[in-house]
């Protein structure tokens, strides 16, 4: 493993060996565990870096965060401790822990425990691997369960027979591995992937850890695959039977990846695009079932329920009622931006597309230059009617119709006057 670790970024190299200095100067040993492990092996880089201490993970990550001038997050319920370093890298301290599951589905009860025991309470073989970070065993690979081996046969593969009926959210993670690496879930663990799910092991996962685990696709690189798989092994209408994909889900989903994905940019909610898409209009009963097992936040909840007011639009624009850019911009002014977006970019009318766009990317930025004080400049009396005034000339804006300040100015004295005019 020397030569994977040599593979690093310095600064990263730099970091295990000052943690594993640290752990031999406190008597503990400590290791690279998990997906940082896998990831090494297969030479990807990650900033994320996950580490188990055998003994107090807690203490040590306090120390890791004192002595590398980062900053340190308890979360004593799992017994790890989050390090941020300040150039960028997080290290996730945890202590090696024994899981025990009450019952299938719930939160895993924990007690520190060997590293043996912490490697085997875990998900797939290919992420229970450790390595060494002690000086005198820098770089050793801990490999009880083979997960070297199934690395390079490309294969997902589970610890054990009961591992999804204890922990149903490995039946998402392990689609999204085995769709990320471009692996394949072994044999035994797709036989015991159709019988969890058979079984109605979904079931007994609560609304918000079954989102969390929708919301780690949506934020894959290519979510579709993923969506698909889980679809054929028959998880995705586990979760409900409204949620079977079809043609028309795979082009929103690809259309909304081939525009933005979850690549860095001002805007957060990459990942609710997708879930707006796979809730898309249903009937008014069915998505409020769905929103009742899934729970989503108040923000996706907007803009899955938006997804109707825009449907109401769209007819409106169809037959005519609204008609100019500014009626448009009012008629969806209060309609969340991600219920926007995803028109925007996914409408499969170019013409209403256009429409969208013009009001996602240019309208609902507008702002007029002139304001009430400009209003009382032009000896316009002060009075309910700024309101309305203001309002008609950012129509007339929006609309294309007056661009200047002065423009604005005089539209709003034109307007004024025509409000005024002696009617005899
Ligand atoms: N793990 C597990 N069962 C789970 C969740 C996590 O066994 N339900 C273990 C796995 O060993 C996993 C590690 O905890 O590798 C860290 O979890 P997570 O950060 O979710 O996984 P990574 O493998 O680091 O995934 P990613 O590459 O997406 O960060």
């Amino acid at each position: 493993m020397k030569e994977a670790i040599a593979q690093l970024p310095a600064g990263i190299r730099d970091r295990l060996s000052q943690a594993g200095r640290l752990a031999d100067e406190s008597g503990l040993d400590l290791y690279l565990v998990g997906g940082t492990v896998r990831d090494m092996l297969l030479g990807w880089s990650r900033t994320d870096i996950d580490l188990v201490v055998e003994g107090d993970g807690m203490g040590f990550g306090g120390r890791l965060a004192r002595a590398a001038g980062g900053r340190c997050t308890p979360h004593p319920r799992f017994l790890t401790t989050t390090v941020d370093l300040p150039e960028g890298i997080n290290m996730d301290v945890a202590t090696a822990r024994s899981e025990t599951y009450e019952r299938p589905g719930a939160l895993p009860r924990v007690a520190s425990a060997p590293m043996d025991v912490d490697l085997a309470r875990r998900d797939f073989t290919i992420n229970a691997m450790a390595v060494s970070l002690n000086e005198r065993r820098f770089g050793d690979l801990v490999d009880p369960f083979n997960g070297r081996a199934d690395l390079q046969k490309k294969r997902v593969r589970i610890l054990h027979n009961g591992s999804f009926i204890d922990d149903p959210t490995r039946l998402f993670r392990a689609v999204r591995f085995e769709q990320r690496l471009r692996f394949r879930l072994e044999r035994g663990t797709e036989r015991r992937f159709r019988e969890a799910v058979a079984g109605g092991m979904v079931g007994n996962l609560s609304g918000p850890r079954l989102l969390e685990q929708l919301r780690l696709i949506c934020v894959e690189s290519d979510p579709w695959p993923i969506f698909e798989r889980l679809e054929r092994l028959g998880a995705l209408s586990a979760i409900h039977p409204a949620l079977a994909s079809d043609e028309g889900l795979e082009t929103l989903v690809r259309e909304i990846s081939r525009t933005g994905g979850p690549a860095p940019s001002t805007y957060d909610g990459w990942w609710i695009l997708y879930l707006v898409a796979l809730f898309r209009p249903r009937r008014e009963e069915t998505l409020q079932s769905v929103v009742d097992r899934l729970k989503p936040n108040r923000r996706l909840r907007r803009a899955i329920e938006d997804m109707s007011r825009w449907s109401r639009v769209e007819q409106a624009v169809e037959s005519g009622a609204i008609e100019t850019p500014a009626d448009f911009c009012r008629a969806v002014r209060t309609i969340s931006e991600d219920t926007m977006l995803f028109v925007t970019l996914t409408h499969p009318d170019e013409g209403m597309r256009r429409r969208c766009e013009s009001y996602y990317h240019k309208h609902r930025h507008m702002r007029l230059s002139i304001d009430g004080g400009t209003l009382k400049d032009l000896g316009i009396p002060v009075g309910p009617e700024y309101g309305r005034i203001l309002d008609e000339v950012l129509s007339m804006k929006i609309n294309g119709e007056i661009g200047t300040a002065d423009e604005e100015r005089r539209a709003a004295r034109d307007l004024w006057l025509r409000l005024h005019r002696p009617t005899h």
